[in-house]
């Protein structure tokens, strides 16, 4: 049966909405910095994973930091990516510090980028606001996070570089 035989040589495809958003899926290692104008600088390491099944219309999305220097565990978040065929995506993101999050946006598949603006950002003592920008360039993911909190305007608090493990 040379066209099962094909078949079963090629990667299981993904669900058509997910499919733009391909060039997520996987699994990232790297590092990253963290800072904003009121902590002091940090660096962190960090594993995401994006994965999903062929027949969901979703991108599951895990992410776990730490330190740098000791490897000691740090943030870490989970949560969901909805792609939609008009380029628009939305994301739901629980924080380990209890903070959770509704962002939207949109991607571009062409240029493998996705931007994110928070639309809802629940049980947060500090934070008023949170952007995502994340983008692949030469096979490698990198990403900015931002937030505004009740004392500070909308300011960088995370940029990472991640290669695919
Ligand atoms: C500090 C929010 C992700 C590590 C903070 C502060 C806020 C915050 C509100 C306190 C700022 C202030 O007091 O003015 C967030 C949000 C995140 C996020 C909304 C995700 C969207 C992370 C990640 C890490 C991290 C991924 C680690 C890799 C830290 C550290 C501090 C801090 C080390 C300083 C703590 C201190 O000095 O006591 N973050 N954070 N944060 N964050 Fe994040």
């Amino acid at each position: 049966m040379e066209g099962a035989g094909a078949a079963a040589a090629q990667p299981p495809s993904a669900h058509p909405a997910v499919a733009p958003l391909a060039f997520l899926l996987g699994k990232w290692c790297g590092e990253g910095e963290g800072s904003f104008p009121t902590i002091a600088p940090f660096r962190y390491g960090e594993e995401l994973l994006f994965s999903h099944h062929p027949s969901k219309p979703v991108i599951s999305y895990t992410q776990r930091t730490w330190k740098a220097a000791s490897g000691e565990p740090m943030h870490a978040e989970s949560g969901y990516w909805r792609p939609r065929p008009d380029g628009s995506v939305e994301v739901v993101i629980s924080q380990s510090t209890g903070l959770a999050e509704v962002q939207k946006g949109s991607y571009d598949a062409e240029k493998k980028t996705v931007t994110l603006q928070s639309e809802l950002v629940g049980n947060a003592s500090k934070v008023k606001h949170i952007t995502r920008a994340f983008q692949v360039v030469n096979g490698d993911l990198s990403y900015v996070v931002q937030m505004a909190t009740i004392t500070t305007g909308l300011q960088q608090h995370l940029k990472a570089l991640l290669k695919k493990i």
